[in-house]
């Protein structure tokens, strides 16, 4: 996700930014809508143990008043996922436990293996077959039958408005569905709930993420983002800064164009943001075109590529890069861009 930075000791203000991030449960759900909407994408084969303590490790710093337990099986099998959506899906988890447990509580979480077939998890709505289930596990207020029954509609809530969408967990079953895979949930009135997630093992092995990743690339130019989400401009600021580069910031189409036509000499490249106030990325990305032919453009969005993304980049655009982004990636497609002749 957005802070896939293993140089983490120099980045102490990406953890506040963590912290943010999930306290800030409602644009956590957006994300998760926006990627369930979007099907499965990048997938991987991975190593679910780890996805869980990663996020479990950045949730309980931000939530020290719930003890987290982890029980998590060596050897578990590998399965094949996009782990940004598999992140969002666990984090909404966590938050809703959170809520669910408001003096504090205890969070379980655990791995196993198991084979789906007609004496095991028969009455499961998935194929037979080998599985890896994780199980989310609190001790808050649990939930009744008839609240038991709706929970994975979208727009269902019992949170006060502001606080919840009632899409967290609707998304949430999409994302799992997209993936083959299944959730389901156990709970009582007063007695915490139990949410168990089942996805397909995977036979492929999973290959480490030092030998996937390409080097950490720099750069000293001049760079204009264009975003309005504070948050993504904070963060992104400071990575391009880690980077060696120099960042200017337009939170609006407007203020891109009126930047880049005062001082397009200077910069040498921009990041787009797709879905930014008053005109759009695409009528924003017209608009710079034509101050200069030659402008370098790379697309972000925290949709998948696909349609609006699709037709920019037919018009021209130099490529493409999925929000939250990732310090290696961006640093590579930033380089991509700039070099391309
Ligand atoms: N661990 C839990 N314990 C008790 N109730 C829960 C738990 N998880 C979910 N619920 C119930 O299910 C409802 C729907 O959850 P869901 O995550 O879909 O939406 P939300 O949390 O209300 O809002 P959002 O996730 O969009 O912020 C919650 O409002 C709550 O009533
Ligand atoms: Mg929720």
């Amino acid at each position: 996700m957005l802070f896939d930075i293993d140089e983490s000791h120099q980045h102490y203000k990406k953890i506040k930014n963590i912290e943010r991030y999930v306290e800030n449960g409602s644009s956590l759900t957006r994300q998760l809508l926006g990627f369930a909407k979007g099907g499965v994408h990048r997938v991987r084969v991975t190593d679910l143990n780890e996805l869980i303590k990663r996020t479990s490790d950045m949730f309980g710093r931000a939530k020290k008043e719930i003890k987290i337990h982890t029980n998590l099986l060596k050897k578990i099998w590998p399965v094949e996922v996009d782990q940004g959506q598999m992140e969002m899906v666990l984090l909404n988890l966590y938050i809703n436990a959170w809520h669910a447990m408001p003096e504090g509580g205890d969070l379980h979480l655990l791995s196993e293996n198991v084979v789906i077939d007609k004496g095991y998890g028969g009455n499961l709505k998935v194929k037979q077959g080998e599985y890896v289930k994780v199980s989310v596990v609190d001790t808050g207020v649990g939930m009744d039958k008839k609240i038991l029954e709706k929970i994975f509609d979208p727009f269902f809530t019992t949170k006060e408005k502001g606080r919840g969408t009632g899409l967290g967990l609707a998304s949430a079953s999409e994302v799992i569905k997209n993936h083959g895979g299944l959730i389901d949930v156990y709970s009582e009135k007063n007695n915490g709930a139990t949410f168990n997630i089942y996805l397909p093992a995977s036979d492929k092995k999973v290959i480490q993420e030092k030998e996937l990743t390409r080097k950490i690339l720099k750069g000293t130019e001049t760079i204009l983002l264009v975003d309005d989400e504070e948050m993504i401009i904070e963060v992104n600021q400071e990575i391009l800064k880690t980077l060696g580069y120099k960042p200017l910031i337009a939170r609006t189409g407007k203020q891109a164009v009126e930047i880049y036509k005062n001082s397009k000499d200077k910069i040498n490249m921009v990041i787009l943001d797709m879905v930014i106030p008053g005109m759009g990325g695409g009528e924003a990305y017209d608009s710079l075109k034509k101050i200069d032919p030659k402008i370098k453009v790379l697309l972000s969005s925290g949709y998948s590529i696909s349609g609006q993304a699709a037709e920019i980049l037919e018009r021209g655009c130099n490529g493409f890069i999925q929000k939250p982004f990732k310090l290696r990636e961006l640093s590579v497609k930033i380089r991509d861009v700039l070099d391309e002749k």
